[in-house]
């Protein structure tokens, strides 16, 4: 990811673009709202500038400057139908999904883009949530969607418990590598569809990924029983030092009588 490079921890990014923006307040309310929003998402926690996504240079003191299109590549406002190529420059596998959808290649004149479900500037951490009624009834009628949301959510949940128990182990110095990299393959191949879209493979991977993950559970059973047993041990060996010393500790009474 771009932006891991130049986390910038706990102080807040702020630059040309973000000040002068927020001192058109009164001028013109629509100018300081991207930088209002923006600096309460996950771009701003990681760090993901204006001209990240707008181009422009970024310490420009002017508007000539900042908005410099031919050395600083500003871009302005971009339309509906560059916004995936925008977003897709850091998101490249959602992008790639994204061009697969019947979103992407539909005819139809009015079509979701990023933004139609995560918004431009005030972008949260993604949930399945995103796949409500109020956004996917706008264009077309939500049964389908729904379906969409009911058997990823039930799939999302068996990931989730999984996750939770791979954790637990992790958290009791169990060597967790190999289980952790086949949830996450298993979490990647489930998540690419909710930009597919595909109603037919949702159902159809969902199967898939089903059974991989009973697969999983079992292994991770056979680590928590290894971790047991070891807890078990552990148990024995304490009793075992504790009756030890008890031992000891009545036959020197028993010595100095
Ligand atoms: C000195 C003030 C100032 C600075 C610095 C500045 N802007 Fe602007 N920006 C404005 C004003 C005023 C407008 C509205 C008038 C216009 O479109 O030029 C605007 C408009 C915009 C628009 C909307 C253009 C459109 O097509 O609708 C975007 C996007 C934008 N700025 C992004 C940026 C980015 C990114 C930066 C930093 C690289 C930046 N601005 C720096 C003052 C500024
Ligand atoms: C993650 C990419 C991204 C970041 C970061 C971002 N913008 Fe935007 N911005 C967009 C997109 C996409 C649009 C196109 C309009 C839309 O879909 O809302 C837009 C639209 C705008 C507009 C036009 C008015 C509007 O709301 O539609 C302005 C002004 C603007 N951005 C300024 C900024 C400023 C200032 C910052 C930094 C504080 C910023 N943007 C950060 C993607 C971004
Ligand atoms: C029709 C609505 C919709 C559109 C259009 C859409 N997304 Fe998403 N996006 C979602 C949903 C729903 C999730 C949550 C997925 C989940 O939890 O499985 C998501 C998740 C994400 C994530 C997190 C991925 C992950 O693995 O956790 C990113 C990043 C993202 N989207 C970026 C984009 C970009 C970039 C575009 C445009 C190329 C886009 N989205 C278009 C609905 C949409
Ligand atoms: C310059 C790189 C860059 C651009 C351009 C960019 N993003 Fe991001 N985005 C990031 C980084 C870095 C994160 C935080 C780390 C992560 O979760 O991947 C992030 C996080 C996200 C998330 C939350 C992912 C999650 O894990 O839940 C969504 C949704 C998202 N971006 C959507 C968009 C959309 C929509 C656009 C275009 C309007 C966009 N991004 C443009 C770099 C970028
Ligand atoms: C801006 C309009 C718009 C919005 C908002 C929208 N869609 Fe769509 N959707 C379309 C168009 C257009 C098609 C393609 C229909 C065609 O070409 O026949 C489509 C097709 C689909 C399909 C494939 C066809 C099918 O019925 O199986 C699914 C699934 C889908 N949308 C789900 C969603 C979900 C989920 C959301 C909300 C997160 C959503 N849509 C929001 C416009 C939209």
């Amino acid at each position: 990811m771009p932006g891991s490079a130049r986390a910038e921890g706990a102080t807040a990014p702020e630059n040309e673009c973000v000040r002068c923006h927020l001192e058109q307040e009164e001028e013109d309310e629509n100018l300081a709202k991207p930088p209002k929003e923006w600096r309460q998402s996950i771009h701003h926690e990681n760090s993901i500038m204006c001209n990240d996504c707008h181009g422009g240079s970024p310490i420009g003191k002017d508007e000539e400057e900042a908005h410099d299109e031919e050395d600083a590549e500003f871009i302005g406002a971009p339309a509906d139908d560059d916004i995936p190529g925008v977003c897709g420059e850091c998101h490249i596998a959602v992008h790639e999904n994204y061009m697969k959808s019947k979103h992407w290649l539909t005819k139809k004149e009015k079509r979701p883009v990023c933004t139609t479900c995560h918004g431009a500037h005030l972008i949260k951490e993604a949930t399945l949530d995103l796949i409500n009624e109020k956004t996917c009834s706008e264009c077309h009628k939500y049964e389908r969607s729904k379906r969409i949301k009911v058997a990823m959510t039930a799939t999302e949940d068996k990931l989730l418990a999984l996750e939770n128990r791979i954790h637990l182990l992790k958290s009791e110095g169990m060597d967790v590598r190999s289980l952790d990299q086949t949830h996450f393959a298993q979490r990647n191949l489930f998540h690419r569809l909710s930009h597919i879209l595909d109603l037919d493979e949702v159902i159809r991977i969902a199967e898939t990924v089903g059974k991989d993950t009973e697969l999983l559970s079992n292994k991770i059973g056979e680590q928590e029983g290894v971790l047991s047993r070891r807890r078990l041990a552990g148990g024995v060996l304490t009793a075992f030092l504790l009756l030890g010393a008890l031992g000891m500790h009545f036959a020197r009474k028993s010595l100095g009588e």
